[in-house]
């Protein structure tokens, strides 16, 4: 009886966000649902360390599980978490995930430093991450509306060497803070943060 009704809810809701076959099966989002206490409700994260990931490609999702399980990618936390679930799991979770809706986050940011930061942008980062980084289809994470801290701490890490992108990214960096100086990765993430 109990069953039943949790199986009504679990449908009712899976219904009113997607018709993707994976993603519907309760199983999924009650796995899903672990990640909510850090990723927030659906994947769109209320804490600025925390990286929303509602609505991303699911083969990145799959890839970035992988790649924090195997402890290809630096995370404080994303690895040990990442070994506790199978490939399976992982598949499941990430097919709903990419079902829900990216919430952009609001933050402050200043308006002079977000318009150089657009250049810089358009410039060298366009063409793999577009519209400013919100298309799912680039496998590429969420750059505008993403959490500032996040995204600060991903470039750290990518400059460090510890975060695995493609060479010709780490080399539009470089491009990019020979252009913008000392304050370009800055204007970069006023950008993003006031993208709209
Ligand atoms: C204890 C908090 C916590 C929990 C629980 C958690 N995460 Fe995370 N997650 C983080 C943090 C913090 C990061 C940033 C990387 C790091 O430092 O480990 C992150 C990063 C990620 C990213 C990278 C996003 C990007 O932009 O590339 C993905 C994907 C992700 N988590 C998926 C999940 C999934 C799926 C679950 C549930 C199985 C989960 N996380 C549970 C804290 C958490
Ligand atoms: C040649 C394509 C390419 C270019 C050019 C490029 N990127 Fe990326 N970027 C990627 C890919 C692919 C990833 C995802 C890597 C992964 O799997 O973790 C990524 C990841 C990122 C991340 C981490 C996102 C996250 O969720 O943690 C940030 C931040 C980022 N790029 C910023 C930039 C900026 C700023 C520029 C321009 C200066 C730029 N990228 C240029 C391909 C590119």
């Amino acid at each position: 009886m109990q069953l039943t009704a949790l199986k009504g809810t679990v449908l009712a809701c899976s219904l009113a966000f997607s018709g993707a076959t994976l993603a519907d099966s309760p199983s999924a989002e009650m796995l899903s649902n672990t990640c909510f206490g850090c990723h927030g409700p659906n994947g769109n994260s209320v804490g600025p360390a925390i990286p929303s990931i509602a609505g991303m490609a699911e083969t990145y999702l799959v890839d970035v599980m992988n790649q924090y399980k195997e402890g290809a990618r630096g995370s404080t936390i994303m690895t040990r978490i990442a070994k506790g679930y199978s490939a399976e799991e992982i598949e499941s979770m990430s097919a709903w995930f990419a079902s829900q809706k990216y919430a952009p986050a609001t933050q402050m940011a200043d308006a002079g430093k977000a318009k150089a930061g657009a250049k810089l942008h358009d410039k060298y980062c366009d063409k793999c991450h577009s519209e400013a980084g919100t298309l799912a289809d680039d496998e590429a994470g969420f750059l505008a509306g993403q959490w500032t801290p996040y995204l600060k701490a991903s470039l750290t890490d990518v400059m460090a060497g510890t975060r695995d992108v493609p060479k010709k990214m780490t080399k539009a960096l470089d491009k990019a803070k020979k252009k913008g100086g000392d304050d370009a990765i800055d204007q970069l993430l006023h950008f993003y943060a006031s993208y709209k």
